[in-house]
């Protein structure tokens, strides 16, 4: 089974992603973490590439490297670790390059880029997205607050702008509207523990659903 997390920098994903991880481990599954870009060599490679703030990067330079990272994990780590059973959650997934390319670079159409990114990946769908959505000004607000944050902005993307992530939050919205039956869109600015218990309601019953039972081993 696979799972994302989607949302904006600064929306809390990557707290919720560790969470449900940390959770997931308890209950006894095997679980596969990865985040993305990076994951592999290559893809940390790119990574790096990507999100220096000293590199300039054409937008469709942007969507090929981040592809070439996403196909390289999913082919080297993803795809093997489902085959042996493992729940994979996954820190970003194709619905980011949607987002952040398609929206907020403006760089294709969403119906391209949605056949464009299951190429990539082989046509591996997710099973499950939580999206995590805050507005621009909260995650901005956050983002500024951070310990690590470097000065005086951040990475490369985080300093793409104000109307930028704009389109990247209508990009995820409009995601979010066209498939509700995987994307679950959650508001992130309500308590982490509030919005941890909804996603592990939500993965419970999927599992459930999926395995019969709770708790692995037992069924
Ligand atoms: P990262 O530091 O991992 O940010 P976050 O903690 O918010 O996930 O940097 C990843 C950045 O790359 C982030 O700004 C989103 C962007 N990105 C894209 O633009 N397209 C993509 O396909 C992916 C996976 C990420």
């Amino acid at each position: 089974m696979l799972i994302t997390f989607e949302g904006i920098d600064g929306s809390g994903k990557s707290t919720q992603a560790r969470r449900l991880v940390e959770r997931l481990e308890q209950a006894g599954y095997p679980v596969l973490s990865v985040r993305e870009p990076g994951g592999t060599a290559l893809s940390e490679a790119v990574r790096r590439l990507l999100l220096d703030p000293a590199r300039p990067v054409d937008p469709m330079a942007e969507l090929l490297l981040f592809s070439a990272a996403r196909a390289q994990l999913v082919a080297e780590r993803i795809r093997p670790a489902l085959d042996a059973g493992h729940i994979v959650v996954c820190d970003r997934f194709y619905d980011s390059t949607t987002a952040y390319q398609g929206g907020g670079r403006r760089l294709a159409d969403l119906d391209w880029l949605h056949a464009f990114n299951r190429r990539v990946t082989g046509g591996l769908v997710p099973d499950r997205t939580y999206y995590i959505a805050v507005s621009p000004a909260v995650a901005r607000a956050r983002r500024a607050g951070r310990m690590d944050a470097p000065p005086p902005g951040g990475d490369r993307m985080e300093e793409a702008g104000e109307a930028f992530y704009d389109r990247v939050v209508d990009a995820y919205e409009q995601l979010a509207r066209a498939e509700p039956d995987r994307i679950l869109r959650l508001d992130g600015e309500q308590a982490p523990g509030t919005l941890h218990q909804r996603i592990w309601a939500d993965l419970e019953a999927l599992l459930a659903r999926r395995y019969g039972t709770l708790t692995p081993g037992r069924g």
